[in-house]
Order: C-alpha cells, then sequence, then structure tokens
C-alpha cells in the first residue's frame, strides 16, 4: 500500500527529479492575497509570478499545498460528513511551469507520473480538454495515445479556471479515474457524471491570461502550467479504496476519534466521526499557523469549524473535551511533512481544549432550545431567524451548526430573518455609542470598528502581507483618497503591523500599492481597529485599493528583543528582590526598555549586576518562546504574571520562555499580547543602563539589548581606552591612576593653600602694602593676596595681629572668579580708638559691596570688585 506519506513525497521528487523545485507549502493564511480567507490551492503562492509582478530563482517548481476550503469563495464545510470526497483541509499535489513549458510537456509530465511511475492501467483513465482547445486535445492523443473516446470536450464551467474574480486563469484539462462500476456513474459529461464513478484526480490549467476587475483580460508575458491533483483523491485510488475517508490517514484519525469517544468505526455514528477527522486537520492547522478562535474574520471560520466538530463528538454521547486528544494522533500522521504541527502541539492541544470546554458550558442548554423550538415541525419547516441569532448571541452557535443540526430533519432556517436580527443588534450597539458623547475622531473610529470589525492582526506570524484599502481618516474625517505629500490614516481588512498597546510601541514600514507608496509612521489600535498613521510620498493612496504592507524589519526585531527581555527581567527581578514585585508599567521601544515595578528601597548595585546576570542565563539557554491562547481565570492559575487591574478578554495570550523550573509552563509566563522573539537566544544580549525612582515605592529599571546593549558596551570602552591613553597607562591602570592623580592633587592644593598663606603673612611680594607700615603711630599690616578663599581671611588676620603684637591688620583676599573678600583685625589695646566694623565697611563698599559684620576687633565682609582691591586698602589706610 501507498500511504499518503508516501505518495506525498512521490510526487515532489519525481518533479524535483524533472528539474522542478520544490517549494515549501505556504500558509493557509495568504500573505500575498487580501481577497482570499485561506489559501485554496497551490498556485495562490506564484499568482505574482505567473503575472510576471514576482522573479523568482527558478522557473518551474512543485508543491505539497495546505489548503482550507471553508468560508469565503470555495467553502465545503457543509458538504463534510456527507460525502466521500468533501474536506475542509486538504493537500493540493502541483506542478508549475512560470514561462518555462506549455501544455506538451505538462501532459507528459503527468501521463507518465501516473501510468508509468504510479501503474496506474491506461483504461482507468479519461481526460477532459476545453471545448476549443484542439492542441490539448491533440497532444492527448499523441503523448498518451488516448483515443478520441476517452477526451471529452467540455465548456468553461468545468474547464476553464480561475483563480478568482481576477488573477491568472485558463482553460485546464481534466484526468479521471474510473473507480469501476460497482459505484453507480458515469464519465465526465455523460448524464451520470454527478455519480461517484468518475473521479477527477489532476487538473492541468494551462495559464494564459490575467482576469482584470473590470471584465477585461491580458495574455500572460508568457504561457505557463499550473495544476493541481487531491492528495487524498489519489491516495484512495492508489490504496484501492473508493472513500477518501478511509485512506490511511484518515484510518488513523477515525480510528482515534473512535477511541476516544467510546463507539464503533462502523457503526451509526461514522458521519461524525469523518466530520471529526476532518475538521481536527483544519482547526489544528490553523492554529498551528497564529489563527485562534473568535467572533470575527478567520478566528470565526475557526471557531464554526471547531464547534462544528464539538457538536459532532457530543451526538457520539461525550460530554467532556475529547477532540484535544486527537491532536498526538494527528501529529504522528502529519507532523513530519508539516512540522509546524509538532513544534505547535501543546499549543493547539491546549486551545481545542479550552474552546471544547467554553462550548460544552452552553451547548446542552441552546440544543434544548433548539428542540424545543423545533418539536413541533415536520420535514420542509423553517426556523425562525431571530431563534437561531438567539442560539448564536447567546450560546455560541454559529449559524451553520443549527442549520446542521437540523438538516437531517429536513429543517431549514429564515437566513433573512438571522441577517436582519444581527444587523438590529449592530444597530442597537451603534446607537448606544453615538449616545455616550464622544469626540469627534472618536465617533469615526466607533464608526469604522462597528462597519469594518476589528482588523485583522498578522503580525505574529509574518512582517508582510497584502492587504484592502478599507477606510482612509484625514483630521477627523473619513476621506477617498489621500495624495502625496499628505497625512493620514488608512485601515486595511489585515495588517502585519502591530498597533500600540501593553506598553508595545506601534510599527513602522511601508504601504505600496499600484503607483502609490506611503510611509507608516506610526499604528495605534482604536476599539480593535488599526489605524496606520500614514505619509504618501508618490501617487495617491485611494480606498478600494489593494496594498502591500511591510513593517520596519529591524525595528520590529528590536522591539521584540526588548519585549521578551522585558519579561525575563521581571522575573529575574522577582527572584532576586521578593515577590513583592508586582508591575507597574513598561515601555517597550526599538531603543530601550524600562520596566516599572514595586519596591521601596533603591536597587543595590549588586542586585542589579544579579538581575543582569540570571536574564542573560536564560537568554543564553536559547530555549523557544512559545505562546497559548487560555482562558483568563486558567491563565492565572498556571501562574501566568497578569498586569493587576488590567481588563482582560476571556481568552488571552499567554506567552512562556526560558526552560521551566518546576512543573510549569516556563521559566517566565506572562498574559501579553505583544510580539516576542522566537528563541531566547535572539535577544543576544541584556544590559541594565539605570535604575531610578518614578514614585513612592515604585522604582524603574531601563535596559538595552542585542546590538544597542553591544553598542553602548562598545562606547563605554572606548572611552576606558581614551581615557587610558590620556593618562599613559593600560586601561588596566586607569584607577589605579586616577586616583594616584587625585591624591597628587590633593597634595599640590594643600601646598597652594600653605604657600599662600605665607605669601599673606608677608613672606613675599604682594600687591598693595608692604609687612607693615606705620601710620599716625600706629602699625598697619595691609596685604591683596589673589586665590584666597574668605573663609581663610580670618585665620590669616588673627596671625598678622599676633606678629605686630599692637595695631591694625587688613586682608583683602581676591578668589578666581573676580569678587574679593575683606578681613580687619583690630588688637585690644587699640579698640575703642578704632573699630573693625567701620574699617570693614569703607573696605567693603570700595569693593562695591555693602555693610560687612563683626566685632570691634575683628569684622569681616566682601565684594564683587575685587580689581578695585588696591582702592579698598587705600580707603582704610586713610581712615587711620
Ligand atoms: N489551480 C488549479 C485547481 O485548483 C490546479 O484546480
Amino acid at each position: 500500500m501507498t500511504s499518503v506519506n508516501d505518495l506525498r513525497s512521490s510526487f515532489v521528487g519525481y518533479f524535483a527529479r524533472n528539474g522542478h523545485e520544490a517549494v515549501p507549502s505556504s500558509p493557509l493564511v495568504p500573505r500575498n492575497d487580501p481577497t482570499l480567507m485561506f489559501t485554496n490551492a497551490g498556485m495562490v503562492q506564484f499568482k505574482n509570478v505567473f503575472t510576471g509582478v514576482e522573479k523568482r530563482p527558478y522557473s518551474t517548481a512543485t508543491t505539497a499545498q495546505k489548503c482550507v476550503r471553508a468560508g469565503g469563495k470555495h467553502n465545503d464545510l457543509d458538504n463534510v460528513g456527507f460525502t466521500a470526497r468533501h474536506h475542509t483541509f486538504f493537500e493540493m499535489l502541483g506542478n508549475f511551469s512560470f514561462g518555462d513549458y506549455f501544455k506538451d510537456r505538462a501532459i507528459e509530465l503527468a501521463w507518465n507520473l501516473l501510468t508509468k511511475d504510479w501503474g496506474l492501467p491506461r483504461d482507468k483513465l479519461m481526460v477532459t480538454v476545453y471545448q476549443d482547445d484542439d492542441e490539448a486535445l491533440e497532444l492527448w492523443k499523441k503523448i498518451a495515445g488516448l483515443s478520441e473516446d476517452r477526451i471529452v470536450r467540455l465548456g468553461a464551467k468545468s474547464n476553464f479556471w480561475q483563480m478568482g474574480d481576477t488573477g491568472p486563469c485558463g482553460p485546464c484539462s481534466e484526468i479521471f479515474y474510473d473507480h469501476g462500476d460497482k459505484i453507480w456513474g458515469g464519465p465526465p459529461g455523460s448524464p451520470e457524471e454527478d455519480g461517484d464513478r468518475w473521479i477527477e484526480i489532476w487538473n492541468l490549467v494551462f495559464m494564459q491570461f490575467e482576469q482584470h476587475a473590470d471584465g477585461s483580460r491580458d495574455g500572460l508575458p508568457r504561457p505557463s502550467i499550473d495544476t493541481g491533483m487531491g492528495l487524498e483523491r489519489i491516495a484512495a485510488v492508489m490504496q484501492g479504496v473508493h472513500d477518501n475517508y478511509d485512506i490511511d490517514l484518515f484510518k488513523a484519525l477515525i480510528g482515534a476519534a473512535a477511541n476516544v469517544t467510546n463507539v464503533d468505526v462502523s457503526g451509526s455514528g461514522n458521519r461524525s466521526l469523518r466530520v471529526i477527522a476532518d475538521h481536527l486537520r483544519s482547526m489544528s492547522f490553523l492554529i498551528a499557523e497564529g489563527v485562534l478562535p473568535s467572533n470575527e474574520g478567520r478566528g470565526y471560520v475557526l471557531r464554526r469549524i471547531m464547534r462544528r466538530a464539538m457538536r459532532h463528538a457530543t451526538l457520539l454521547g461525550t460530554s467532556e473535551p475529547v477532540i484535544y486528544k486527537l491532536v498526538p494522533t494527528l501529529v504522528r500522521e502529519m507532523g513530519q511533512a508539516y512540522p509546524e504541527l509538532s513544534r505547535g502541539e501543546a499549543m493547539i492541544a491546549e486551545t481545542v481544549r479550552l474552546e471544547e470546554g467554553r462550548f460544552l458550558k452552553t451547548l446542552g442548554r441552546g440544543l434544548q432550545i433548539l428542540e424545543a423550538e423545533t418539536a413541533e415541525m415536520g420535514e420542509g419547516a423553517t426556523l425562525a431567524g431571530e431563534t437561531a441569532f438567539k442560539l448564536y448571541d447567546t450560546y455560541g452557535f454559529p449559524l451553520d451548526l443549527t442549520q446542521d443540526a437540523l438538516r437531517a430533519r429536513g429543517i431549514t432556517v429564515d437566513q433573512g430573518g438571522f441577517d436582519a436580527a444581527m444587523a438590529q443588534q449592530k444597530a442597537e450597539a451603534r446607537k448606544n455609542w453615538a449616545g455616550s458623547g464622544e469626540a469627534a475622531t472618536d465617533t469615526v473610529w466607533f464608526g469604522l470598528a462597528d462597519e469594518l470589525g476589528p482588523t485583522e492582526f498578522l503580525g505574529y506570524e509574518t512582517e508582510s502581507a497584502e492587504g484592502e484599502v478599507k477606510a482612509l481618516v484625514v483630521e477627523g474625517a473619513r476621506a477617498d483618497a489621500i495624495a502625496a505629500g499628505d497625512e493620514g490614516f488608512v485601515v486595511v481588512n489585515q495588517t502585519p503591523f502591530y498597533g500600540e498597546s501593553g506598553g508595545q510601541v506601534g510599527d513602522t514600514g511601508t504601504i505600496r500599492g499600484d503607483g502609490v507608496v506611503a510611509e507608516v509612521l506610526d499604528t495605534q489600535k482604536n476599539h480593535g481597529v488599526f489605524a496606520h498613521r500614514i505619509r504618501v510620498t508618490e501617487g495617491t493612496l485611494r480606498r478600494g485599493q489593494a496594498v502591500e504592507l511591510l513593517v520596519d524589519h529591524a525595528r520590529r526585531s528590536a522591539i521584540r528583543s526588548n519585549h521578551s527581555a522585558t519579561h525575563l527581567l521581571h522575573e529575574a527581578l522577582r527572584i532576586v528582590l521578593g515577590d513583592h514585585v508586582a508591575q507597574k508599567g513598561s515601555m517597550v521601544s526599538p531603543d530601550r526598555l524600562r520596566f516599572d515595578f514595586v519596591h521601596t528601597k533603591p536597587m543595590t548595585s549588586q542586585e542589579l549586576a544579579e538581575v543582569e546576570d540570571i536574564a542573560n542565563t536564560i537568554v543564553l539557554q536559547n530555549s523557544p518562546v512559545e505562546t497559548r491562547l487560555m482562558g483568563v481565570e486558567e491563565a492565572k492559575e498556571s501562574g501566568a504574571r497578569a498586569l493587576f487591574g488590567e481588563k482582560y478578554g476571556d481568552e488571552v495570550r499567554v506567552v512562556s520562555m526560558g526552560e521551566p523550573t518546576g512543573n510549569g509552563l516556563g521559566w517566565s509566563v506572562e498574559l501579553c499580547g505583544g510580539t516576542h522573539v522566537r528563541r531566547t537566544g535572539d535577544i543576544g544580549l541584556v544590559s541594565v543602563v539605570g535604575e531610578s525612582a518614578v514614585a513612592a515605592g515604585v522604582r524603574r529599571i531601563e535596559a538595552l539589548t542585542g546590538t544597542a546593549a553591544r553598542h553602548r558596551g562598545n562606547a563605554n570602552a572606548a572611552i576606558v581606552s581614551s581615557a587610558a591613553g590620556l593618562l599613559r597607562s593600560g586601561t588596566h591602570d586607569v584607577l589605579d591612576r586616577i586616583e594616584a592623580l587625585q591624591d597628587q592633587l590633593k597634595k599640590s592644593e594643600r601646598a597652594l593653600a600653605e604657600a599662600r598663606q605665607k605669601l599673606a603673612m608677608g613672606g613675599g611680594a604682594a600687591s598693595g602694602g608692604s609687612a607693615a607700615e606705620t601710620i599716625n603711630g600706629v602699625t598697619f599690616a595691609g596685604r591683596v593676596v589673589d586665590g584666597l578663599q574668605p573663609k581663610d581671611l580670618r585665620g590669616l588676620v588673627d596671625q598678622a595681629k599676633k606678629q605686630i603684637g599692637s595695631g591694625i591688620a587688613v586682608i583683602i583676599g581676591r578668589s578666581d572668579d573676580g569678587k574679593a573678600g575683606v578681613a580687619v583685625g583690630v588688637t585690644d589695646d587699640l579698640v575703642g580708638k578704632y573699630s573693625a566694623v567701620d574699617l570693614v565697611r569703607v573696605g567693603s563698599s570700595a569693593l562695591g559691596g555693602q555693610g560687612g559684620g563683626g566685632r570691634p576687633d575683628m569684622a569681616q565682609a566682601g565684594g564683587p570688585d575685587g580689581a578695585k582691591a588696591d582702592d579698598a586698602l587705600a580707603a582704610i589706610r586713610a581712615l587711620i
């Protein structure tokens, strides 16, 4: 038997051997197409390569592409469980030529793989061609040797393939397999073609045109090839079974589902087991990509899939969560081909279990209501739209779940009534907003939130994506366009730009579209709507336009590092300072991080060093950073740190990093909506650069990471080495040298002071007076000395008085800033005749000062005008 895994690698290997580049599957959430809900064909990731907009280093490729067809244009959700071949999730095998080979080689490669490598009997195969495509018909005859009765011409409905309303397209040729006469049905084009006997297994599209929105078509730069083969279908053929759900992979999943629900695989519950097995795949792959159940957009489609599976589990008699238990089986079956499943296993299981828990809580009550409302109804009856809406609104029943529950009884739902009830509820909500008296700009954003719903944030998984411009806002009002040179806000349906929240700043980057380029200056979140503040630099940005959104990668990387480092520092602070350390605020920018926390005293340098050491130990661990979605209570029970007083929704993101020390989720576990590094090693380095007080009992630390931390380290090292250069020492001796210099300086200062004092006492030349003179029989010693401080004057005057024994001593000291102090001493025998206070006043006024104070034997004063020192001395002399 050829397993699904063997077939996948056999297909890709065959085309790789034939010169094709084996390209990995692109994500289910299309990054390059805002119009698509989910990737639904192998060619989606190559759409721009076909049209020539994007260049790749290869001209042929092959993929196994994960696809989801649930919601949006292709929606198979309702059929799953009722048919042999419908899936919400499937894999499409394909080979592609971007202007390399065309029809003949495509047919040859396909035919050889099927009939030679895989050995399918030729008489079990038939093909169809587009009605006018004689060329394809001839090629099938020539290359495959098919007779004309095995080639069917069909119209555009089945044999012209189009990606969507716009995009690459062309005629196609489909290959059919005959499952044998035990199954009812006829070949394509026959009246019995809807039967299950002849099954399409491969579609070869001869891409030739590009369809535009206005209905016109251009030729592609060069004719190309896009093919698609459902892996599950070909597996059924190769494994000799008719039903996709009988292939090895589904047997394993259905077996596991039967096991956890305790039912017989072949019993009446088989349909529910199929639904569970199918939906398990789509939910797990979507969650692995970061889509989480919600009430909007893709998250809502996911929730519908999950709840449909959950209802089927209860149909099998379960009343506890069981589907999450199937995740390990899926990972065992598909984890090798899709490592994202293995990596995300724990997170997927947890997300599913939580959603099961939430849904089971209201399911019973909702089903009772449904039962009561429909008890009297017979086949062909219609359930009122309001009832379906109440089930949706109060009990979390998506409309299709209600429809599904009633389908077996032939009861339908009044969808118009459901839509009307929904619209009315929205109108009520709008009325309440309008009444709340918000500012005008806020009204705009409330209106946008109501009209558009929250913007889908793709930035946890990607930094670039395409989006559609849903609204423009200029100066608080809606606008249709923003021209070059102007600023405003743009809202798109999905964005990789992070809107400022939780302390993390908004992203910046570029938005570009056909002929227009805009710089994104900031991103804010207004009531769930992401507002990109932009300046248009080229062209005109218009509402409705498709644009490419590119986040500034370097800046975002730095922000990621700083945010993750904040979590590490938070935990390290608790370890070093104690459990009282609670977060009071934080700021995460590309340049640095700031973290405010409860702590009453300044941190010692040793504590800071310890905190930094611990954080860097986790960085060096290079352990993965993991995000889970959990209920708030459960998250708190798991020990996750939450911001006190913060309002959280029912479901929260829980970010854990570092190897767990106990049996917790990680070394650091926090409720956080921010963006983080993939592994702690990506942070590179954490360097604490500051610690300060912000408020009573609240401290702040600031830190740098990665390149910024390294640059700062280097800058500091450069300062040390320049200092060493100036000091003519090695860097290690810098401190010793500075200490020695400081000692030396102190000694010199002391010597200088002594020398000045000596000078003041007459030991050397000074201006304005000699050592002592006699005026009117009184010994007078007066000097002006530069570089003397006012505080030194009194002591020197005292000494001078002692030296002269009887007389008057005056010292004027001039400091370096040009001011002067004057001190006058009168020996005791002359007190009564002369007053030091009177004398000092005269001196002070000559220096431009006022007053002065002291006693008759000793007084001191000062003045701003040191240049007048000699005049001051003369004025005092004149009084004697
Ligand atoms: N793109 C083609 C399909 O999806 C092959 O059928």
